[in-house]
């Protein structure tokens, strides 16, 4: 049975790394149905929107989305993101967001003295609402008074279905059965403090999980000193978002980094695959980003759609070629994107 997948390429390096997930999971023969969405910056120049305002009808008949990354710098970025990853998020209700972050062999991660089993964690990322919920305003503009309001929304309902996933995930997860919950419920007296009291009430649910929870920053300093020390975290928007970039550091930078933003509650709805990095406009037009999260974002898709058999031999093949070469030099190497892509093809072929 083929799958019908719809590819949002998007700006900057988008176009180029997708271009080699999408030839890798072609190699492998499943008779993918591609359909490519001409969405994101020039688009928005061009209709004044990220996406069209029919975009979900059009998305209707898929299973699944593969999205390089948006953001140009000719667009503001908050325009950018609400008009395109934000809304597809929310509207979709794909509140999961599952970060598996972990060190490859052959891939130069930066702690000293860690190894690659040594950084092995899933991060579960809360993904509508929290800081990220898009409720706000603006008064006063221009004025020495003007102010600014980002209101932090934490819903019990909200809270409970990410940090149950994230339970679940604990418990099935080959590992430590170990739940990490990212809080700030010192200084926060309101929505982490819901958020700390239904993972308690969660943990009593779960007895093989070790449940804790640890202040952010504390926890943003233990995955340097200690990343042997975490198996699943769960943040919300904000803060896995952090924690995400710095997971995206010790696994060997942010070309590595893959993602899932998934509706786990409604199996058969559609899912968001993307590389955790942005359009990266820095190295954009160079060939020279690394395609592995996008790659890696794809093994993610593949398991989505039902096809495990599939996604574990491209996973086998990107780190194969992580392991023997070659690499983009963010990985160390001097290779080019279309030369990783090349490799993994040639590994799934081989
Ligand atoms: P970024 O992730 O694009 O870049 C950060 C750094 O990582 C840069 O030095 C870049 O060269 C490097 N990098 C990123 N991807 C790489 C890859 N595949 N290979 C090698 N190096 C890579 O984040 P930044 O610069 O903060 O944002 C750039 C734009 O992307 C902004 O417009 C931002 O809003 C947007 N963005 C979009 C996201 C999305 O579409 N989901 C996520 C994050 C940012
Ligand atoms: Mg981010």
């Amino acid at each position: 049975m083929s799958h019908r997948v719809a590819v949002l390429a998007g700006d900057g390096v988008g176009p180029e790394v997708v271009a080699e997930a999408r030839r890798a999971v072609d190699a492998l023969g499943l008779g993918i149905d591609w359909t490519e969405l001409p969405w994101g910056s020039a688009w928005y120049h061009e209709h004044g929107r990220m996406m069209p305002e029919d975009w979900e009808e059009q998305l209707s008949g898929f299973r699944a989305v593969l999205l390089g990354a948006i953001g140009d710098p000719s667009v503001p970025d908050h325009v950018s993101l609400w008009g395109s990853i934000l809304e597809l998020r929310q509207r979709l209700d794909l509140w999961a967001n599952l970060r598996p972050c972990r060190l490859l062999p052959g891939i130069p991660g930066p702690l000293a003295g860690r190894e690659p089993d040594d950084v092995d964690i899933l991060f579960v990322r809360e993904n509508t609402e929290g800081e990220y919920a898009g409720v706000g305003g603006r008064a006063h503009r221009g004025l020495p008074g003007e102010v600014g309001v980002e209101v932090s929304v934490f819903t019990r309902a909200g809270c409970e279905r990410v940090l149950r996933l994230a339970f679940e995930c604990a418990a099935q997860r080959r590992g430590l059965h170990l739940l990490t919950s990212a809080t700030k419920s010192n200084a926060s007296r309101y929505g982490y403090v819901l958020w700390d009291e239904v993972a308690s009430e969660l943990a009593a649910e779960f007895p093989t999980v070790r449940y804790e929870r640890v202040l952010v920053d504390a926890l943003a300093a233990r995955m340097v000193r200690s990343p042997d020390s975490l198996d699943v975290v769960v943040a919300s928007n904000l803060f896995a978002d952090i924690l995400t970039d710095l997971g995206a550091a010790i696994q060997g930078g942010m070309g590595m980094a893959a993602s899932a933003n998934i509706a786990p509650d409604r199996p058969g709805s559609i899912g968001v695959f993307e590389p955790v990095h942005g359009s990266a406009p820095d190295i954009a037009g160079q060939g020279i980003a690394n395609p592995s999260g996008a790659i890696w974002s794809a093994v993610l898709m593949l398991e989505h759609l039902g096809e495990p058999d599939a996604a574990a031999m491209l996973l086998e093949a990107l780190e194969s070629t992580c392991r023997e070469g070659p690499r983009t030099r963010d990985a160390g190497g001097t290779a080019s994107t279309r030369e990783v892509g090349d490799a993994v093809v040639a590994s799934l072929t081989a």
